[in-house]
């Protein structure tokens, strides 16, 4: 960009994690509405702290009350949410933190993007995978009743698209699989990754 000078920190990404003993992480959960991405990150998340790892979970409802209140649920107003998303990502990733995120992020070239600001050795997409059945007779906020109704507009799965992930790291589903047992399957995958000088 034009007259914009970035600075050369000091400290660097690798000096952090040697730091913090960790190797940072983004971890992606991408997913319909109601799939069970928040519950699984909010356990996982507990789980990785408990262990002694430096966490951060960004919320999808959460970045929209505060950072993206501005954004709508337009394709536009999405690509931009996970845009910034990836970017915030980016910074704590430079600064050694496991980063987990839980938004719809429903654009497979969205999530490309992420996977390439971030860098595929710190990025890992897990694929929260429940039929929209599903999601919708558990409607949790209530907000697929809504959509049917015409009530809210540009709902994913009802009105606007979802595209599957078409490689992603692990897939959990939620419709097979209990919480704990989710929880466990994320733990085997993830924590030899996020040990420091473990070159997996
Ligand atoms: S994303 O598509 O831009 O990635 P994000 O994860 O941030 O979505 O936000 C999804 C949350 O916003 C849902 O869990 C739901 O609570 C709420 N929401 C409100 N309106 C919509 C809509 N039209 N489509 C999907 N989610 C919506």
């Amino acid at each position: 960009m034009e007259h914009i000078y970035p600075i050369k920190t000091k400290v660097s990404r690798a000096s952090r994690e040697a730091l913090q003993n960790q190797h940072a992480m983004l971890i992606w959960f991408t997913g319909l509405s109601g799939s069970g991405k928040s519950t699984l990150a909010v356990q996982l998340e507990a789980q990785l702290h408990e262990r002694g790892f430096k966490t951060y979970l960004l919320d999808g409802d959460n970045i929209r009350s505060g950072l993206n209140k501005d954004l709508t649920f337009t394709d536009e107003g999405r690509i931009e949410n996970i845009r910034r998303i990836g970017e915030v990502a980016k910074l704590m990733i430079d600064a050694g933190v496991i980063v987990l995120s839980a938004f719809i992020s429903p654009f497979q070239s969205d999530r490309d993007q992420v996977r390439q600001i971030i860098g595929g050795d710190h990025y890992i997409e897990v694929f929260v995978d429940a039929p929209l059945e599903l999601c919708e007779q558990r409607d949790v906020k209530g907000l697929y009743k809504k959509a049917r109704a015409g009530e809210v507009k540009n709902f994913t799965g009802i009105d606007s698209p979802y595209e599957k992930p078409k490689q992603p790291d692990l897939v959990i589903e939620t419709g097979k699989s209990s919480v704990d047992e989710s929880v466990k399957s994320l733990l085997d995958f993830i924590v030899p990754r996020l040990t420091y000088g473990n070159d997996k």
